[in-house]
């Protein structure tokens, strides 16, 4: 019996690159796509990797999901919440409704996802919640503040969640914290910037300008989501999963100076579960 993995955000990026690498290593992979004929037709060649429709916003579209993968496996060992998109505006720039629209998928699509996979990972003999949040989780940047809150909201949830799901549930859980990486989520950020008047000539702009520059002097050769995948495969055969994994060294490098005294986090968690539950 093959392991069985559920991806969220599977359409392109890291999502697609982890489904296809998991698919072609023996696992029965469960795909989320908001596209699912184009993707099963496009992918039909991984024989074991299923498209499925899946909007995290909605949690009856994750239920249908789970729902499929009881009928058909029963149990459910490693959920990857993976789906999400970058926002690059100030708080002072930023409409409410697309502050919300960020959080409806980057946070609340996670809880959704958590919630529902529950009762499936539960059947597993070793499960395991990973969820792609970002350094932009540990590190906040300027005119990022939309998207590093919700990341930061993510590392919270499972940094919190990981203090007795092990003891209590058995479920091991993962933080995974990219840098950059190359997927369309650059170009759904500047489309957003595109569609909504562009860089706007307001106060704002400076800061915009020295940013923009920067980025461009910056020279970032971004990892690629199949360097993701090779890491997100490895993540899953380590016997003990550690709670926070960069996915490369200039990741590692960009968050070092706040993390430098717990890495990984896990000193911490643990500390606080001996604190508080004595465990
Ligand atoms: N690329 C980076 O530099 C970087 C760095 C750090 C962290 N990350 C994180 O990595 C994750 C994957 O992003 P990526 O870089 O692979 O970008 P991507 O290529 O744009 O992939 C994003 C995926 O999420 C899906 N998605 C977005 N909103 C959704 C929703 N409401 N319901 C279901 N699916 C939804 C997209 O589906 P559609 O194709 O239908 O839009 C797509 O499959 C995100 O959580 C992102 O925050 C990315």
């Amino acid at each position: 019996m093959s392991s069985v993995i559920c991806i969220t955000g599977a359409s392109s990026g890291i999502g697609l690159a982890t489904a296809i690498k998991f698919a072609d290593n023996g696992w029965t992979v469960y795909a989320g796509t908001r596209n699912v004929e184009r993707d099963q037709e496009l992918y039909a060649q991984h024989t074991k990797l299923h498209f499925l429709k899946l909007e995290v916003t909605q949690p009856e579209s994750l239920q249908a999901v789970f729902d499929r993968i009881e009928q058909e496996q029963g149990h459910l060992d490693v959920l990857l919440c993976n789906a999400g998109f970058g926002f690059l505006r100030s708080l002072g720039q930023a409409t409410f409704e697309d502050i919300q629209r960020v959080f409806d998928t980057n946070v609340y699509g996670v809880m959704h996802s958590i919630r529902g996979a529950l009762p499936l990972l539960r059947k597993a003999a070793a499960p395991h919640i990973i969820a792609t949040s970002s350094v932009g989780g540990i590190v906040g940047q300027p005119l990022n503040e939309i998207y590093c809150s919700s990341k930061f909201a993510v590392e919270g949830l499972l940094e919190s969640m990981a203090t007795y799901y092990k003891p209590l549930l058995n479920i091991d859980i993962t933080l995974l914290e990219p840098g950059a990486i190359g997927t369309h989520f650059n170009e759904t950020v500047f489309n957003h910037v595109a569609k909504t008047g562009g860089i706007l000539e307001d106060e704002y702009k400076p800061i915009i300008d020295s940013f923009i520059e920067s980025f461009s002097k910056r020279n970032t050769v971004p990892q690629t989501p199949e360097s993701v995948a090779d890491v997100v495969l490895q993540l899953v055969a380590m016997e003990t999963k550690p709670l926070r994994l960069r996915t490369s060294e200039a990741a590692e490098a960009f968050v070092s100076t706040k993390v430098s005294n717990d890495p990984t986090g896990l000193e911490s968690m643990l500390k606080v579960r001996k604190l508080q539950l004595n465990l």
